[in-house]
């Protein structure tokens, strides 16, 4: 058993989430459910990132203080992880005083190890990246990420030497060349690192909205320190046993482009400077673009997914993102795209494969899944080395944190098992099987059937067998789905769930799901009955 912990970025209150939140809190849980179904001991952290100037600003164009806003807005980042059926663990706020105080630990430390001094800065900030740029850096004098124009602001404030972690941080990054997934982020990181780096200011004196530094409570720490701390100071008072010996240091975080650096240069030195060990690995997903640009609400250029999400449920969104974005890559989403998506592949595909598998071993066995006929094993099947290939290869991707390959694999077996239908046409089987019975064979005892009854059952195990596999393969990707394809084979809810982490849940933790020890063929139980129903996909029509 391994262990798994994972990280979002800790999202911004100033704004309610939208669908590039709930595109990373969705596949962190993609990668999260199947840790689980492994049997690992697995973390899930998401958080909120309630202090800075733009969530002061946010708060006083409402007439609220930054903590009433910030309230009303962390119900609202809950939800997107209800929404999206998302195991979380444990949401963090950083304005909980916990927090507040294990930040001021981090940084005394920092400062007791001789990396922190006193200076005066000025630059152009930007207030929405809470960060500030060079003038080459920005696009016609706006910043590249929001489009707005910087402030220029001139202060007197604590320094991080974050020059004298040069060295050390390329030490790290030879040493560990797939510390930042894919490789051309670890690229841009690294080169950014050997371009010379500058030490960095770590507070400010004009703010009143965050923590205050240890030993000079006339400054407060720069929000981006006080968030990336968060990833460590949760485990230090999230309910739960040794939190922070079971899952530190981080297997993941996740994130997109925009906040790389920060992850990539500045958190490795600050846990070196404070002396905790360093995350295992960075991934760093695509954009979800919408007109060639990335959606933000500052851009005011986003898609809404919850009203699809009320619609159609949590799975199809989930399946939306990770087929239509290759994980790792900008993708372009829009509503036409997630409703084709939905027809011809959880409908026309899924769905279909799932109803005609049902129904015919309803009609031709009145609803009993056959036994394997006499001296037919597993193996004989024409799916048996696709499907065991399948499993493998879903896996491999999967522990690579390619997450829409993973997908992509299993999607080409659900192609294959629905041209197996076409090319067995159990149909004409069950006629042939019919004659037989008409003509006296197979009338001679259970288990014991003539040619055409036996290709029936063959066929009809298949079927039967490779909707379970697709059951276990799925379930991360679609949890509820593949639960109901169980229900609809007749399988017990308890076969196979795997053992839950022993973490305790802040947001409604679903079952682990079937254990990936079933992602086998041939471990299909016998004696099941099928059950049929209404489509799990009704077609969307417009
Ligand atoms: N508060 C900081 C993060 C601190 S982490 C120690 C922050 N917050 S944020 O609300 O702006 O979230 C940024 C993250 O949201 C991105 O890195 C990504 O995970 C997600 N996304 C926001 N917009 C997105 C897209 N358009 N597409 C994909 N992901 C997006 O930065």
């Amino acid at each position: 058993m391994g262990k798994f912990y994972i990280t979002t970025p800790i999202y911004y209150v100033n704004d309610v989430p939208h669908i590039g939140h709930a595109y990373t809190t969705t596949t962190a849980d993609v990668a999260v459910r199947f840790h689980r179904q492994l049997g690992d001991d697995v973390y899930f952290l998401t958080g909120t990132d309630e202090h800075g100037t733009k969530i002061e600003q946010a708060a006083c164009a409402r007439g609220l203080t930054p903590k009433q806003h910030a309230d009303e807005i962390v119900a609202r980042f809950r939800e997107v992880a209800q929404k999206v059926d998302a195991t979380i663990d444990f949401l963090l706020r950083t304005t909980d005083p916990k927090h507040e105080a294990f930040v001021q630990d981090f940084v005394q430390r920092c400062y007791d190890h001789g990396d922190i001094y006193s200076g005066s800065y000025s630059g152009l900030y930007c207030p929405a990246c809470e960060a500030y740029y060079i003038e080459e850096n920005l696009v016609d004098g706006l910043c590249p990420d929001h489009g707005l124009a910087p402030t220029k602001m001139e202060e007197d404030n604590y320094f991080f030497r974050l020059s004298a972690y040069q060295e050390r941080l390329l030490e790290h990054y030879r040493a560990n060349p797939d510390w930042i997934r894919p490789r051309h982020r670890f690229n841009e990181a690294l080169s950014f690192i050997e371009q010379g780096l500058d030490d960095i200011s770590i507070s400010r004196s004009t703010l009143k909205w965050g923590i205050s530094v240890p030993w000079d409570d006339s400054q407060v720490i720069y929000v981006w320190i006080d968030a990336l701390i968060s990833y460590l100071s949760a485990l230090h008072f999230a309910p739960g046993e040794d939190l922070v010996s079971r899952f530190w240091p981080p297997t993941y975080h996740l994130m997109a482009q925009d906040i790389l650096k920060f992850h990539a240069i500045i958190w490795p030195a600050l846990l070196m400077s404070a002396g905790y060990e360093l995350p295992e690995h960075l991934f760093i997903h695509g954009y979800l673009k919408l007109g060639g640009e990335k959606m933000s609400k500052t851009r005011g250029n986003v898609m809404d997914p919850f009203p699809l999400i009320e619609q159609y449920g949590a799975d199809p969104f989930r399946f939306y993102c990770l087929r239509e974005v290759s994980f790792g890559q900008d993708g372009t989403v829009s509503e036409e795209g997630f409703k084709s998506r939905y027809n011809s592949e959880l409908a026309n595909e899924l769905g279909n494969l799932l109803s005609r598998s049902t129904s015919m071993i309803d009609k031709y066995r009145g609803g009993a899944v056959p036994a394997q006929p006499a001296g037919r094993s597993p193996d004989d099947s024409p799916l048996a080395a696709e499907a065991s290939a399948t499993a493998q290869t879903a896996r491999e991707r999967f522990e690579e944190m390619d997450l829409s390959g993973a997908l992509e694999t299993i999607w080409v077996f659900v192609r294959r098992m629905n041209r197996y239908v076409e090319e067995q046409a159990p149909w004409k089987q069950a006629k042939e099987a019919a004659a037989e019975d008409a003509a006296g064979a197979g009338a001679t005892g259970p288990g014991v059937t003539g040619d055409a009854n036996a290709a029936l059952d063959a066929t009809l195990w298949d079927l039967a067998e490779g909707l379970r596999l697709l059951s276990v393969l799925l379930h991360a990707f679609i949890p509820a789905t593949a639960a109901a394809i169980r229900e609809r084979l007749g399988m017990p809810a308890a076969i196979g769930v795997a053992a839950s982490s022993e973490a305790s849940s802040e947001v409604g933790r679903a079952d682990a799901g079937p254990s990936w020890e079933e992602a086998v063929w041939g471990a299909l139980p016998g004696g099941l009955t099928v059950v049929t129903g209404p489509p799990l996909f009704p077609r969307i029509e417009d």
